[in-house]
């Protein structure tokens, strides 16, 4: 069919939500992209931060079509091995706790919520400007978007926002009837912003005075994106409860909360469910993923990639920031640049906002292949 007759039916019978580019893509493989022209493009956005291990990796392929050949679904109220031994691998990679499976990120903020709310219940949130958490009632009440959250009043009550990595605000609004602090370690969709180590050990500190639950919100920064397995870890604090998603299914739709052991009974039966949530073939994919992630020296190289990736685009003079592979730079019309770069360039980006085009290639990324995305950048400037 040709995007034409695409772009009629989505104008006909897709509620029109997104402002989608004019390209259609058919085939992936690793980093690169075709479109169906045949068109070969750079990834470096992956989806959001989804295509974690690269387009079609062979071991995510073969993991997910051989679970699919066998047994696609049964729900909760059976076991599955690729879910418990999932649940198992995320403890240890975690906070040694207990996870709840759902199929999106927002999912695993309304855990998180209903969590800390069951924690202490009738509690309040502390939530920070520029943070994003998902399109779910309760985690739009806890993204402070005037644009996202008007339209939909009134939301769920009793989120308090914080001004941007301010450390000392935050303390301030913790109290006794706080049920938690919910943040970004490093703010995505906001435009990639590391929060201080001192706001991350601030938010702990008020927490742990008042018994507040303190959430980190990873489904963006996590599962090896900036280099560690989580965004907050070099902060030299940890949280009680952590939401993952995004590159956790490494194309395929999966979502998670996680706490420590102390929170990992809060949730009792009945509180909480989901048809879908941690189906064998999502999670025997969510394996795959863990297993390359886990693999000796990849989470080092990401971290080097990131560094080769932020050294070449400064070398282009832009205003560079992120860690990792979670980078973005300031650009004048960002999303008129992210356009010009995929159409004339064929290099995958966006614009976070007016002013900033985000990079968020596959963790699998060559160093050639950032060579090759930074001269893009380059010819497009
Ligand atoms: C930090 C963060 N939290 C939550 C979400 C919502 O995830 P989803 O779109 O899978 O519902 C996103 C999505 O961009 C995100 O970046």
């Amino acid at each position: 069919m040709a995007l034409s007759a695409l772009q009629e039916l989505e104008s006909r019978a897709v509620v029109g939500t997104y402002a989608r580019n004019p390209v259609e893509f058919v085939r992936g493989e690793g980093t690169v992209l075709w479109d169906s022209d045949g068109h070969e493009y750079l990834d470096f956005l992956a989806g959001i931060s989804v295509v974690q291990i690269g387009h079609c990796h062979p071991a995510l392929v073969e993991a997910v079509t051989d679970q699919a050949a066998r047994l696609m679904h049964v729900g909760n109220l059976y076991y599955t091995e690729p879910s418990m031994r999932l649940a198992g691998r995320l403890s240890d990679l975690g906070l040694g706790g207990k996870a709840f499976f759902c199929n999106s990120g927002t999912e695993a903020i309304e855990c998180a919520i209903k969590l800390a709310r069951r924690h202490r219940p009738q509690g309040d949130f502390v939530v920070m400007a520029r943070g994003f958490h998902g399109r779910t009632m309760g985690a739009l009440s806890a993204t402070p978007q005037e644009a996202k959250q008007a339209p939909f009043a009134p939301l769920v009550p009793g989120f308090t926002v914080v001004p941007h990595d301010d450390a000392e605000a935050l303390a301030a609004a913790v109290d006794g009837n706080t049920a938690a602090v919910l943040i970004e370690p490093v703010q995505g969709e906001g435009g990639i912003h590391p929060l201080a180590d001192a706001t991350l050990a601030a938010a702990r500190q008020a927490c742990d005075e008042h018994g507040a639950m303190l959430i980190f919100d990873e489904i963006q920064c996590g599962m090896g994106r900036t280099g560690d397995w989580w965004g907050w870890q070099r902060a030299g604090i940890r949280p009680d409860a952590m939401t993952v998603a995004k590159g956790l299914g490494g194309g395929l739709p999966i979502g998670a909360c996680l706490t420590t052991p102390t929170y990992a009974d809060v949730l009792q039966p009945g509180d909480h469910g989901s048809t879908f949530a941690g189906g064998p073939v999502i999670a025997a994919g969510a394996n795959a993923v863990l297993d390359v992630i886990e693999q000796d020296g990849f989470l080092e190289a990401v971290a080097a990639k990131g560094a080769r990736l932020a050294a070449a685009l400064g070398d282009l003079g832009l205003d560079v920031r992120g860690r990792g592979l979670m980078l973005a730079f300031a650009a004048g019309d960002a999303p008129a640049l992210a356009r010009r770069l995929l159409t004339e360039h064929r290099l995958v980006v966006n614009a976070t906002g007016p002013d900033t085009v985000r990079l968020l290639p596959p963790l699998t990324v060559s160093d050639a292949e950032i060579d090759d995305a930074a001269a893009r950048v380059g010819a497009a400037l």
